[in-house]
């Protein structure tokens, strides 16, 4: 159940690495998609599919991705997978030659995710997107069963939070990334009404 509001849930959410049991049943995720899927989306394409990842299927993965990997990094590859109860693997699937570009579906993709970080987040569940050698394995498509034109884009890992980080963001100078553009000397814009 969704127990936060707007302002509450984008201030609060954090990225949380430690996650344990229970994470939301796939109707539960559905129903949470269902509202995410409502983010902006020119064209409305909706490029994106999830892989729901849990269980003896997580675990697949882990030996999948440490059975590629370097001697040295074995353990951490197959570790990345025991680490959450649900894998939400983030496929992208853009429409190629259309006339919205891909960068445009790849933002309208990132939207959704952030949508349903929020959504998890007001229903008391954490979640982190993770992306690293899950999107730079060549061999994880095939092991997904994903077209030639899909891409993995990361995988959300989700859970309960075992501890909610309490680290502070760096702060920056949010007022000196916006800037307003001036016409001095005009009086009025191109409609012909007033400006001031
Ligand atoms: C596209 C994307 C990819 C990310 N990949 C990783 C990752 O591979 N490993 C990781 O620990 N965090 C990853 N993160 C989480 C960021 O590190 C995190 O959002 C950032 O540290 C800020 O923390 P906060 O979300 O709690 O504000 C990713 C975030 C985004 C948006």
């Amino acid at each position: 159940m969704i127990g936060m509001n707007l302002v509450e849930a984008i201030s609060t959410r954090r990225s949380t690495h430690a996650l344990c049991e229970p994470a939301p049943e796939d109707d539960a995720f559905v129903s949470l998609l269902e509202i995410a899927a409502t983010a902006p989306d020119h064209g409305m394409l909706r490029p994106w599919r999830w892989i729901l990842l849990r269980g003896a299927a997580r675990l697949a993965l882990g030996s999948y991705l440490s059975r590629g990997a370097p001697p040295e990094r074995q353990h951490s590859a197959s570790a990345k997978a025991k680490r959450t109860p649900l894998m939400a693997i983030l496929v992208f699937k853009p429409s190629v030659h259309h006339k919205v570009f891909e960068w445009e579906q790849l933002a309208a993709t990132s939207s959704m995710t952030y949508a349903m970080m929020l959504l998890l987040h007001a229903s008391g569940f954490g979640s982190i997107w993770r992306t690293g050698s899950l999107c730079t394995n060549e061999e994880l498509p095939r092991f997904l069963g994903l077209t030639a034109e899909e891409r993995v884009l990361g995988s959300l890992d989700i859970g309960t939070p075992l501890a909610v980080p309490t680290d502070v963001r760096p702060t920056i100078d949010i007022a000196s990334r916006v800037s307003t553009m001036s016409a001095p000397g005009l009086s009025t814009n191109e409609l012909g009404k007033p400006i001031v």
